[in-house]
């Protein structure tokens, strides 16, 4: 999933490595703009927002952050025409087969969040050897949000958490925050530190709701497939400047 690069090959020296964020989500928004802007298909802009994900990637791994994760696709994106959905889900299974090597060669862990059981069933089937190849490499934590939505994510921990009590084996006085995020999809992931947002929309759109709570949140106008290493350099430095109080002083 590594795009080759060569600006900004290091970590710019303007950036503090000592205060990198950990974990860094992206709401990877604005394909369709970018390819009407250009007089484009829509499915042109997702196919170069693939690009621009590997790039990420790459840079995430070379600046020494330990995870990304990633928006591909939401709940509610079921709602776009039949065309643009199949090719999406065709898209997903396409470039997992062909970065599958990549990735083992990067030590890239890949992981899928959301629903998965509603995704095609090749697609599934992709994302289990992907997922099963890779469990073991540690240089980077890629998630993938896919058929994701984050009510549903609660409304799943809740209905599980339930079932362990009705059984008996769980107390309701024995839940509180900790118990319940290891019944999110992102368990053991740790929150985001950093939360972009492409194309200038100024909303989550369903995306990690519990585990952003204390995110900072950085919106760019920048259209996805035009998102790059000089971008994500600004995100970070405005990260860098941000006092992050989590309620204190
Ligand atoms: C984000 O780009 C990709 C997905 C939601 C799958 P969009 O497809 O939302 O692009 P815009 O927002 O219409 O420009
Ligand atoms: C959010 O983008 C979902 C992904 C990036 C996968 P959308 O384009 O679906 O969000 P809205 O509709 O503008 O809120
Ligand atoms: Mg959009």
């Amino acid at each position: 999933m590594i795009a080759k690069q060569t600006a900004l090959q290091q970590l710019p020296p303007d950036l503090d490595r000592e205060r990198l964020p950990n974990h860094v989500a992206v709401i990877m928004d604005g394909n369709g703009r970018w390819a009407k802007q250009k007089g484009l298909p829509r499915i042109m802009g997702h196919q170069r927002g693939v690009d621009s994900l590997k790039a990420l990637l790459r840079c995430c791994k070379d600046w020494g952050i330990g995870a990304l994760t990633a928006y591909a696709f939401s709940s509610e994106n079921w709602g776009r025409p039949l065309d643009e959905v199949n090719f999406l889900m065709s898209l997903f299974e396409r470039v997992l087969r062909q970065e599958l090597k990549e990735m083992m060669a990067e030590n890239v862990q890949i992981r899928f969040v959301g629903n998965l059981e509603a995704l095609p069933k090749s697609l599934q089937a992709e994302i289990e050897s992907a997922m099963t190849a890779t469990r073991n490499n540690k240089d980077i934590k890629f998630t993938v949000a896919t058929n994701y939505g984050g009510r549903q994510e609660i409304v799943q921990a809740c209905r599980a958490i339930a079932e362990k009590v009705q059984r008996g084996q769980l107390q309701p006085d024995q839940i509180d925050e900790i118990l319940f995020e290891r019944h999110l999809y992102t368990a053991d992931l740790g929150d985001p530190d950093l939360l972009i947002r492409t194309s200038g929309e100024m909303r989550l759109s369903n995306f990690l709701l519990w585990q952003a709570a204390y995110s900072e949140l950085y919106v760019t106008d920048t259209l996805w497939p035009d998102f790059d290493r000089e971008e994500f350099h600004r995100a970070i430095y405005s990260y860098q400047q941000r006092h992050r109080r989590f309620g204190k002083l």
